[in-house]
């Protein structure tokens, strides 16, 4: 028992908001007459409105489920043809993060309101190769190098376009990655999907920073959504911003070997509650100093924690958004992390700090990047406008 309300009491609250006015309202508390909720359990049932002059889905709260698909685009796909995809996935985008089917829609029952959902869409390099486009590139946006420790397959790495859909429901993930990959189909096709979870909610029903598989509480050195801080390391002036996404497997059998205090000081973070190693409270600053008994840096050398902090780093900063994944064939599970990271300028922020991890890491020993891909995220669009009309129209 999770002590969280069922699906049903869930799409229960949330159809009632449909029903009504507020449908974009926040957190709301179950009353007493749910069985398996406790007092203060809060779900966040709501819709989150796809307009903005930034895509939404990147400054709130990370999704219980998430998809990514990658596209390549057809040979056929010209600069007109994306505007046209564009224009499409953004009339998809605008019923289905306001729970009603997409036009053309094979399947409108499973189109449902309250659940979070998100789109995000996002431009490989090879768009910016486009004739038209060319020169279009926006600044600080790149491929990732591969790595020395990287093991990339193919089959999870690249792509022209991406959609990362997310919700507090799998069901409706699923049911929009169906529609937005038919919509695609005369213009581009999947190149690779990668499904993920992510738990940030408390078994008091309130906001905590989730666990990656390796059971590290993840996120706690990220800039705050809605701080200048937050606003610098990932927005550029037009809205836009990069995203590097990277399918890191993740050695759970050898990680287990470890004592509890090895797998803390491989991160300099404690494994109950993310405190740093020096300190108590998650959010308490690192005291990259400190030295124990034995004159030894309480956090290593070596130390994750450590190695990417923005105070070792020139003050570089980068937002991640990781999502869980396991991978299943047969009688054998594969477990990792689907890395996610935006930054306004992927090469000034993000590509420094990713080579120093690459020569020194800690975690290098137990963790296996086998995927990776760059995206840009264009503005947002509003109720006039359409995704990419800056660049495409
Ligand atoms: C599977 C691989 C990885 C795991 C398990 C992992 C895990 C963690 C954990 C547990 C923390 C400490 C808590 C926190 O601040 O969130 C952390 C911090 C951080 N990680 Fe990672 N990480 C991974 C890969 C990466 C990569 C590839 C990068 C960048 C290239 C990165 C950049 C950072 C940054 C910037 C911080 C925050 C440092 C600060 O306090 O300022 N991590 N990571």
């Amino acid at each position: 028992m999770t002590g969280r309300p069922s699906r049903r009491q869930l799409f229960g609250y949330a159809g009632a908001a449909a029903a009504g006015a507020a449908v974009t309202g926040g957190a709301v508390a179950l009353g007493k007459d749910s069985a398996t909720a406790p007092d203060t359990a809060l779900v966040a049932a709501q819709n989150i409105s796809p307009y903005g002059d930034r895509q939404p889905a990147i400054a709130t709260a990370s999704p219980k489920h998430a998809e990514l698909v990658a596209f390549t685009m057809l040979p056929t796909t010209d600069k007109a043809a994306l505007g046209r995809l564009m224009r499409l996935w953004s009339n998809d985008i605008t019923a289905l993060a306001a729970g009603r089917p997409a036009p053309g829609d094979t399947a409108p029952e499973l189109a449902l309101p309250g659940v979070a959902l998100t789109i995000t869409v996002g431009f490989g390099p090879k768009v910016f190769g486009l004739p038209g486009l060319t020169g279009r590139k926006p600044h600080g946006f790149s491929e990732v190098p591969a790595m020395s420790l990287d093991r990339l397959q193919p089959g999870w790495t690249g792509g022209d376009l991406l959609i990362l859909v997310g919700a507090d429901d799998a069901v409706s993930v699923v049911h929009a990655v169906r529609r937005l990959v038919a919509d695609a189909a005369p213009f581009a096709k999947p190149l690779w999907r990668q499904t993920g979870f992510w738990n940030s909610t408390g078994a008091d029903g309130q906001p905590v920073t989730g666990r990656n598989l390796f059971n590290q509480v993840d996120g706690t050195g990220n800039p705050a959504p809605g701080t200048p801080e937050f606003d610098a390391t990932v927005w550029n002036a037009d809205g836009s911003t990069t995203l590097v996404v990277r399918r890191i497997r993740l050695n759970l059998d050898t990680w287990d070997e470890l004592t509890r205090s090895e797998q803390e000081r491989a991160v300099g973070r404690k494994l109950s509650n993310g405190a740093p190693l020096t300190s108590t409270a998650e959010h308490d600053e690192l005291d990259l100093e400190a030295r124990d008994a034995d004159n030894r840096l309480v956090i290593a050398k070596n130390a994750h924690a450590r190695l990417s902090h923005h105070s070792e780093n020139d003050g570089r900063r980068i937002f991640r958004k990781g999502l869980n994944y396991v991978q299943d064939t047969g009688a054998t599970r594969e477990s990792g992390l689907i890395f996610l990271s935006y930054q306004a300028d992927l090469v000034s922020q993000f590509l420094p700090l990713l080579t120093r991890l690459n020569a020194a890491d800690a975690l290098n020993e137990w963790t296996t990047t086998i995927g990776s891909a760059t995206f840009a995220i264009p503005p947002g669009f509003h109720e006039a406008s359409w995704l990419g009309e800056g660049l495409l129209s």
